[in-house]
């Protein structure tokens, strides 16, 4: 994704998001994407933000909470792709211009932090047993399984108080000199994306096609159906639909929250909708098949789905017709934007990069 021109520089969401989370003095170890087992070290997209960026905490934790905001820190810097955030950002940029950008900012910020709890809870020993992720400890790994459930609930909730609030712009200054960018954007149109928001990320949404991917694998004492390797008992249908939860949904989500706070018609809100439900499946499959055919040092983590008994696109459709989906999806993401002009471009850019991505 570093050649692609985004309407907001991605370095700005980091700076964004260091001000709403709390102040950490993450050990300079932490910082450094860690070489994997085989001694590589995973290239790194972003790094943590200097000291320069202001935080919420007024000073670093040094009291019983540090760990948990360590771990906070640990899972939200350090090699993320920010594809939802900036996906959330060009949709607002799209309907409404650059003055857009600012209003969708909270919304952003709070997806990309949903996503972060996500992925350390996903980790987890319970869930997919994961070691690595980012090309570094996964969060439990690095911090303990305790700490690491409280950070990813804590980031859940603090997603939510981003989105209705002001934690993002409105830092030290005074309300006159820095407006609360979500007094720029109608109530109507809030409380709208904060349903979507928790729709997408709840139990009809990500969380809910994370128990319905746990129930289909032989993890542990989790599984509750028999979905094992070579079990022919999962549809493509199935698959499907549990990819458009437990990855499409927030995908789809970000785009959708952006053409509502900028301002987008119901055509275009409708259009950008479909571009993130079809971008989000070409993701999921994408990503199934890096977990079967990627290679490690590129992704940042290793293979899981097959230790976990998981159903996976490779598994139900074969790999060539896994590639050849996750090319279609793309391309119905790009078919999507039809209305729009040159200004959609990086979007249709950001859908071939879905379906050829290495990490
Ligand atoms: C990984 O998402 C989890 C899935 C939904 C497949 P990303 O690949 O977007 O994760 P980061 O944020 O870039 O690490
Ligand atoms: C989706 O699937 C993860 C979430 C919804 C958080 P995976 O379990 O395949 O994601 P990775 O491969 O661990 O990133
Ligand atoms: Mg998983
Ligand atoms: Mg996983
Ligand atoms: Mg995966």
């Amino acid at each position: 994704m570093n050649d692609i021109a985004w309407r907001f520089a991605p370095s700005l969401i980091d700076e964004a998001l260091r001000r709403a989370l709390p102040a950490s003095e993450l050990p300079e170890e932490t910082l450094k994407p860690e070489p994997d087992a085989r001694g590589h070290a995973p290239d790194s997209q972003s790094a943590p933000c200097a000291d320069s960026c202001p935080s919420r905490g007024a000073q670093t934790a040094t009291d019983e909470r540090a760990a948990l905001h360590q771990a906070m820190n640990y899972a939200v810097f350090g090699g993320g792709k920010r594809l939802r955030s900036q996906l959330a950002l060009e949709a607002a940029g799209i309907v409404g211009g650059d003055t857009a950008l600012e209003k969708a900012l909270p919304a952003a910020c709070a997806i990309e932090l949903i996503h972060a709890y996500s992925l350390v809870h996903d980790d987890l020993p319970a869930m997919d047993n994961a070691d690595t992720r980012r090309g570094r400890p996964s969060c439990h790994r690095q911090f303990g399984e305790a700490v690491a459930i409280l950070a990813g609930d804590a980031l859940l909730t603090m997603a939510f108080e981003v989105l209705a609030g002001d934690v993002i712009l409105a830092g030290d200054a005074e309300p006159d000199e820095s407006p609360l960018v979500n007094a720029r954007v109608d109530a109507a149109s809030l409380l709208r994306v904060i349903r979507l928001v928790a729709q997408a990320a709840g139990e009809a949404g990500m969380v809910g096609g994370q128990a319905i991917d746990i129930a289909w694998s032989n993890v542990s004492a989790n599984a509750q159906q028999g979905a094992r390797l070579g079990d022919t008992s999962v549809s493509g249908e199935s698959l499907t639909r549990m990819h458009a939860m437990k990855t499409g949904a927030l995908i789809r989500v970000a785009a959708e929250a952006g053409a509502v706070l900028g301002g987008g018609t119901m055509q275009q809100i409708r259009a950008l909708r479909d571009y993130g439900a079809h971008l989000g499946r070409a993701f999921q499959l994408t990503d199934d098949l890096l977990d079967a055919t990627g290679d490690p040092h590129r992704t940042g983590k290793a293979a899981t789905d097959s230790a976990n008994g998981k159903a996976t696109a490779p598994q139900v459709f074969g790999l060539a017709q896994t590639v050849q989906l996750a090319r279609e999806a793309s391309e119905a993401a790009v078919a999507a934007l039809e209305d729009f002009g040159a200004q959609a471009d990086t979007l249709r850019q950001l859908a071939r990069f879905v379906a050829q991505r290495e990490k």
